[in-house]
């Protein structure tokens, strides 16, 4: 069985050195928001360019922080609206309602899966306040456009990167960019995971910063005294000491993907699949790669008869949840195509070769 992704296998490359820092733990004695924060909050800013990060306990806490923090900064407002694509994962959408603003939902484009910027103008009303993009996937979004948007009715612009870690917008630009801040997630199956949750924010802005810091903990700058209404999401001391680990190689493990990404694109020819969209460049990062068909479930059920594991990126759109019953007759015929015909393939930096020819033989087959 070729799994669909690997996680030990993943993992095992940085045994030696994972027992090296849990050792160096275990001698130091202190557990939370220690050293190895610090030093991952200092590796993480660096490696995006920018001049904070925050840790914080996953990457659901990490948008809510972000939003929290505007509404203490006076930037936003309880009742505020946000845009955000209708095709992400459920989490952009709670993180949005978690800090009691409106998720005006913008179908995305069929072809990148990403934000469409025309759809989005026409969603701004006077209420309007942010945009939430998502780089779904883990190809940015078209940020230039988005911007101009934003710009000209005065948004802040954030994004979920929860599936794009390392992914450049232009020549070696990791950054911010155009944003405000940017959230991401370190969950065990992320391009950098955790060996558990965690997750980071980052961001240019220092007042930002400062209030997200004490949000994470209780609201506290100063130990027992307390500023703003906290929540206790701080990102563990020792995955931060795995994700030390770990940073070196995302840049080494985003091409293998890249790699593995050019091979599906070129050799899987097979007119009922359509395949991703993807410019050659650096602004994927192909956390995962996503094929849509008209009867998906066949072809899922065919490749497990061949021992090849896939999954449903998302198989249910945020609108059609109960848990969002509230939008529940909104229609989004785009959002809804895509969630009935997706289907992600394995990828993963531990894929072999042999694995991936007999992923493209058995596809090409059907
Ligand atoms: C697009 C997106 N946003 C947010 C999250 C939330 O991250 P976490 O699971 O670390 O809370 C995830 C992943 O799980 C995600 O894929």
């Amino acid at each position: 069985m070729i799994k669909f992704l690997d996680l030990k296998k993943v993992n095992q490359r940085y045994d030696k050195a994972f027992h090296e820092k849990l050792e160096e733990f275990m001698q130091r004695g202190w557990y939370i928001l220690g050293d190895e924060v610090k030093l991952f909050e200092e590796n993480f800013s660096n490696y995006c360019h920018s001049k904070h990060c925050i840790g914080v306990g996953n990457g659901l806490d990490a948008l809510v922080l972000i939003f929290k923090a505007y509404i203490e900064l006076g930037k936003l407002q309880k009742g505020d609206e946000v845009i955000v694509p209708a095709n992400t994962y459920i989490a952009s959408i709670l993180s949005i309602l978690q800090a009691d603003l409106v998720p005006v939902f913008v179908e995305p484009k069929l072809e990148t899966y990403n934000l469409n910027p025309v759809l989005i103008a026409e969603k701004i009303t006077s209420k309007t306040k942010a945009i939430l993009v998502v780089h779904l996937y883990g190809q940015l979004a078209e940020m230039d456009k988005i911007d101009g948007i934003a710009k000209q009715n005065n948004l802040l612009v954030i994004e979920d990167a929860a599936q794009s870690h390392g992914a450049e917008l232009g020549v070696g630009s990791k950054e911010l960019g155009v944003s405000n801040a940017k959230a991401y997630s370190f969950y065990p199956s992320k391009n950098i995971g955790c060996l558990g949750d965690g997750g980071a924010v980052i961001t240019n802005d220092d007042e930002l910063n400062k209030i997200i810091r004490a949000i994470r903990n209780y609201g506290s700058e100063k130990k027992y005294v307390n500023d703003f209404i906290g929540i206790n999401s701080r990102l563990d001391e020792l995955q931060a000491a795995f994700l030390n680990v770990k940073l070196p190689e995302l840049d080494a493990d985003n091409q293998k993907r890249r790699e593995i990404a050019n091979r599906y694109l070129a050799e899987i020819k097979n007119d009922k699949i359509v395949l991703p969209f993807y410019d050659g460049s650096k602004n994927h990062v192909f956390h995962l790669f996503v094929i849509r068909t008209e009867k998906r479930d066949e072809l899922q059920e065919y490749l497990s008869e061949n021992g090849i594991e896939t999954m449903i990126h998302y198989p249910i759109p945020p609108h059609q949840q109960k848990a969002l019953k509230e939008f529940g007759l909104l229609s989004f015929p785009i959002t809804e195509k895509i969630h009935r015909e997706v289907l992600s393939l394995p990828m993963s930096p531990v894929l072999t070769e042999e694995e991936v020819s007999r992923i493209i033989n058995v596809l090409n087959r059907y």
